[in-house]
């Protein structure tokens, strides 16, 4: 076993997005537009309701997956086909929008917080068109290992160890890990071979990448993985808390714009005129 290293390190941007909802983004930026099949990490978090209280109204999706998974406070969703749910604290919406979804999403907080992340996945080109699909997973069934010595993981897709996450059949075959380290703490993940993945720290601090010269992941900063090596070895001075995302790369072109993903601008542009006579969602 050999253990992945941090080729990149980038820090998060400030920005904003729906209507005037402030955020941190952490993927999809200028210095790392894509770790291919992923597309976007935003964090949210805020104790402030200025700054996300007009949330995401009606906006289209077209040949992608979004990924909320809420820490802190709660969003509810409505789509344009008549879904609704209400993403609670601790829980992960897995949408795949493929051909075409329209739908609102409006945070609230909860106890003055709220706090949480949108992840985008690209779907392949043979799966852009498919029907659009939900996995809503509320906090109980997502499975926590605890350590002796402290550590824990959330598995909400992929494997750590004997424990399967409860997402599935998403075609990128996801490894998406919540985890948090105490001071001192060490642990090691393992990595499919061929996947592409990044880590996202967002409390603390952690060290990546093994014996040698582990990089630190400051919060805030965003580690990108190299391909090399089967497992990713972690070790937090301080203490601190990351997401681990690893998928299976897609390796076709991307045309995007605002809510679409497609490979091609005539299919960006064919999404854009479905939107228009409103046969995008139907
Ligand atoms: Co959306």
């Amino acid at each position: 076993m050999s253990s992945r290293k941090i080729v990149q390190v980038a820090a998060s941007m400030p920005t904003s997005d729906g209507a005037g909802v402030r955020l941190k983004r952490a993927l999809g930026t200028p210095r790392v537009p894509i770790v291919d099949p992923f597309l976007m990490l935003d964090e949210f978090s805020s104790d402030d309701a200025s700054d996300y209280i007009a949330g995401f109204p009606n906006h289209p999706h077209r040949g992608f997956e979004t990924v909320t998974y809420m820490l802190d406070g709660r969003m509810e969703h409505r789509d344009s086909v008549g879904n609704r749910g209400l993403l609670t604290s601790g829980s992960v919406q897995w949408m795949t929008a493929g051909r075409g979804i329209i739908h609102s999403e409006m945070p609230q907080q909860e106890e003055g917080l709220m706090r949480g992340f949108q992840l985008w996945v690209n779907l392949p080109a043979a799966h852009k068109m498919d029907p659009p699909r939900y996995q809503d997973i509320p906090p109980a069934e997502i499975p926590v290992v605890e350590g002796e010595d402290g550590l824990w993981v959330k598995v909400i897709a992929g494997r750590y160890g004997e424990v399967v996450g409860p997402v599935g059949g998403v075609h990128t075959e996801p490894l998406m890990l919540d985890v948090k380290l105490p001071a001192g703490g060490e642990a090691r993940f393992e990595i499919p071979a061929g996947h592409a993945g990044f880590v996202y720290t967002f409390e603390g601090e952690a060290q990546f990448g093994g014996e040698g010269e582990p990089t630190t992941v400051q919060c805030g900063l965003l580690g990108v993985l190299g391909d090399d090596g089967d497992e990713l070895l972690v070790r937090s001075e301080q203490g601190g808390r990351f997401l681990l995302l690893a998928g299976k790369p897609i390796e076709e072109p991307v045309a995007r714009y605002g809510p679409f993903v497609m490979n091609t601008r005539e299919e960006l542009e064919q999404a854009f005129a479905d939107y228009r006579a409103g046969r995008l969602a139907t």
